[in-house]
């Protein structure tokens, strides 16, 4: 059986479940493709998946691999899949429900596999697919952001809140971002008009009649943020389901959004990128066998932009 390297766990648990280790390389069935990974990316539901909360909800096969981010090469592809070939450049956000891309090889529905932006390396190609499709899909598919509106991004610094700020900013909304003092800089950079500091200001002090919120954070925040929008407004969750009685008393719309395979917004994010209209900010670079690092890293809260893992 051909092998690969890849940071498995065999059981659910801390950072210490994760071993860097030989496991069989994966063959792609029929409609599937099989993806050289170059670079994957952290992201905070690789840890939720590690310490077992999604347990009951996916029934994974231990041991399993985690990494729902990938930037690579087709090796091969299975029958009937037509459209990429072997040598293709191509990024994707995996099925959340199957081994992931912490790994020399991952195989992938070729229906859930773009090209890549060409004008970036894998590295930040890998930083993309799962945080930038989550913003895309909670400001314009659930928010229905448009020209001219007004949006808060809580957690505007982090993976998710990086795309949201210029995406919000491209489609010609005014943007407002809640982040730490030294994150604000960076905002402003990416063109958030508004920045708002957590630790000293609460935002329904300054903040009023906005169109869209975002909520990357929902501790406190969902409950403080219904009075800050306007009638007819929406909040977009990407943690819990929000209240939609809440909703409901204060006359806006509610939605939680989780993240869905999408190649056409992956092709629209990667011409963003190419026309130098979306940038990729990148916290920091570990190689694939310090997975474990680059979670505790993640596990902080508040790191800026994403962390990647080098594999080739
Ligand atoms: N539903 C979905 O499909 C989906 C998809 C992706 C992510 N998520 C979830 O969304 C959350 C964010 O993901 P992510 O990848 O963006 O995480 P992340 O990159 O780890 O977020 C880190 C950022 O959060 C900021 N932050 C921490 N506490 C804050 C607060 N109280 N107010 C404002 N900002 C705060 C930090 O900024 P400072 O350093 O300035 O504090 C830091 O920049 C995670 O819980 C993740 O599981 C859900």
């Amino acid at each position: 059986m051909a092998t690969m390297k890849a940071v498995r766990l065999h059981e659910y648990g801390g950072p210490e479940v994760l071993q860097y280790e030989d496991a069989p390389k994966p063959a792609p069935a029929a409609g599937e493709v099989l993806i050289r990974v170059h670079s994957t990316s952290v992201n905070p539901v690789d840890r939720g998946v590690r310490d077992g909360l999604f347990k009951e909800r996916i029934k994974y096969k231990l041991p399993m691999i985690l990494g729902w981010d990938v930037s690579g090469v087709i090796e091969a592809v299975g029958s009937g899949a037509t459209r990429l070939k072997v040598g293709d450049e191509v990024y994707s956000r995996p099925d959340i429900g199957r081994d992931g891309a912490y790994a020399d090889y991952v195989v992938v529905k070729e229906s859930e596999v773009a090209l890549k932006p060409k004008s970036i390396d894998h590295i930040h190609a890998a930083a993309i697919p799962l945080t930038a499709l989550t913003a895309w899909q909670a400001l314009f598919d659930a928010g229905e952001l448009s020209a001219g509106q007004t949006v808060l991004i809580h957690g505007a610094a982090g993976g998710v809140g990086s795309f949201a700020v210029q995406l919000a900013k491209i489609k010609g909304a005014r943007v407002i971002g809640t982040a730490s003092q030294k994150n604000h800089e960076y905002l402003r950079g990416l063109g958030a008009d508004q920045v708002i500091d957590y630790n000293t200001t609460k935002f329904e002090d300054v903040v009023h009649d906005v169109d869209v919120v975002l909520d990357t954070i929902t501790h406190d925040t969902a409950d403080r943020s219904y009075g800050v929008i306007r009638k007819g407004g929406t909040y977009v969750s990407i943690l819990m389901p929000p209240s939609q009685e809440k909703a409901a008393a204060h006359g806006i719309h509610a939605a939680h959004v989780f993240v869905q395979p999408n190649i056409g917004q992956l092709n629209e994010i990667a011409k963003l990128v190419d026309s130098g209209k979306l940038k990729v900010n990148i916290e920091k670079v570990f190689p694939l066998s310090e997975a474990r690092a680059a979670q505790e890293l993640n596990a902080t809260r508040h790191t800026r932009g994403k962390i990647v893992l080098r594999v080739v």
